[in-house]
């Protein structure tokens, strides 16, 4: 052999002993029972992996506040389901609106450029969302196809409201609507027929508290219908709608599943439904909220204002004189908390996701950087903020 094999350490020795507490935009921390669910390999088919699929259909479409038929799961990350619902709704000469309110929503418009749609992008101010007149303007001036927005611009911390009038005005002009709820899927309201939205797409790793790598995807049956009469074949395989429903709804070999990764969302999206949406929703109201409260009460300011302001992924103005990736080594080194850094922005982002809307899991992150920030010199009033954080998850 004249390649010698490399001194790989075992998995358990690059591991830390304690692992970081994620607060970050994803992933986020997971139940044991889908970590248990993640270390199980059966059968990709066979009648255990039948009753699986079929349980993950059945919860999706309870997640998704659905009856549409085709609920599926993806093998990759939520950027592969994003593309999988573009690449079969999608091919040259079709033509798409992208709202876009940052990284996410403008990686959509990538994505549809690059498999050859006529895309036309329609950009909100920095740090602003969508707006349904920014749709009803561009939808007057031209025919379109399909329609993109994100729930939750997580690039920035910017929700879009008005996805249920922007769906609205998509049907009346006779395009499809998508919606990426990547970063906000069961943490706040998506009910994607009542909203009339054609196509949802989510991931595991953020709301759902799964791992990453197994995404969501749920089509109208408008949607599935156009994604069958395509003109052209598909140019991705293993992204083939038609194809992957062999597997979906028909429990036949589409290509080898990801095994443990089904078990997990479908473990994940089990818990949902105990705890139910609307006390999912409620506690991530209630979480974000009190954190919201605790971080301007220690006298730091959040990007966005109230009115549109992202409550999964809270972005923070980085305090004059506090180097940004300065202050989150320190969270790491002395607290074993890590949050996010930016794209682009002067931020740091916390994210309010899952596993992360719990009250410990507050306290202890507010406190971490409160206290890294008065370690990098930064005057923050850290018992005013954990006293306002207290008060209010005791409401
Ligand atoms: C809103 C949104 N869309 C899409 C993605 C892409 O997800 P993934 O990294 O799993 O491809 C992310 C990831 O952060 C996201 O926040």
């Amino acid at each position: 052999m004249s390649i010698a094999p490399p001194q790989a350490p075992p998995i358990a020795r690059l591991l830390p002993q304690e692992p970081l507490l994620l607060m970050g935009a994803g992933p986020t921390p997971i139940p044991h029972s889908v970590g248990q669910a993640n270390a199980v390999v059966i059968n990709h088919l066979g009648a255990t992996m039948n009753a699986v699929v079929d349980g993950v259909k059945a919860l999706t479409r309870y997640a998704f506040q659905t009856e549409a038929l085709h609920c599926l799961g993806v093998r990759g990350p939520a950027s592969a389901a994003n593309e999988m619902a573009l690449a079969n709704l999608c091919w040259p000469g079709r033509r798409v609106l992208c709202l876009v309110t940052g990284t996410f929503s403008a990686r959509l418009a990538e994505m549809a450029r690059g498999i050859g749609a006529d895309v036309t992008v329609v950009e909100a101010q920095v740090g602003e969302p969508s707006t349904a007149a920014q749709a009803a303007a561009a939808l007057a001036r031209d025919r379109f196809d399909l329609v993109t927005v994100v729930q939750g611009e997580t690039s920035c911390g910017v929700v879009n409201h008005d996805i249920p009038e922007i769906a609205r005005l998509a049907r009346a002009h006779g395009a499809l609507m998508m919606v990426d709820a990547v970063c906000t899927l069961s943490t706040m309201a998506l009910p994607m027929d009542a909203w009339g939205i054609d196509v949802v797409v989510t991931g595991g790793q953020k709301g759902l508290a799964s791992i990453p790598g197994v995404s969501l995807i749920a089509l109208s049956d408008a949607a599935w219908a156009v994604a069958m009469q395509r003109p052209r074949p598909m140019p991705h395989w293993c992204l083939d709608l038609e194809r992957a429903w062999r597997f979906w709804g028909d429990h036949q070999y589409h290509y080898t599943a990801p095994v443990p990764g089904v078990l997990a969302v479908y473990e994940a999206l089990r818990l949902v439904a105990e705890e139910t949406l609307e006390a999912r929703f409620a506690r991530h109201t209630r979480c974000s909220t009190a954190l919201q409260a605790g971080i301007e009460a220690m006298g730091l300011t959040l990007l966005i204002p109230a009115a549109w302001r992202l409550p999964s992924v809270l972005s923070i103005c980085r305090p004059p004189g506090v180097d940004s990736a300065a202050l989150r080594a320190r969270m790491v080194a002395d607290f074993r908390v890590e949050i996010a850094g930016a794209f682009g922005l002067d931020i740091v982002r916390i994210g309010q996701m899952g596993e992360q809307c719990r009250p410990e899991m507050l306290f202890r992150t507010l406190y971490a950087l409160g206290e890294s920030l008065r370690r990098e010199g930064h005057p923050a009033d850290v018992a005013r903020g954990m006293a306002v954080l207290a008060a209010g998850l005791a409401d």
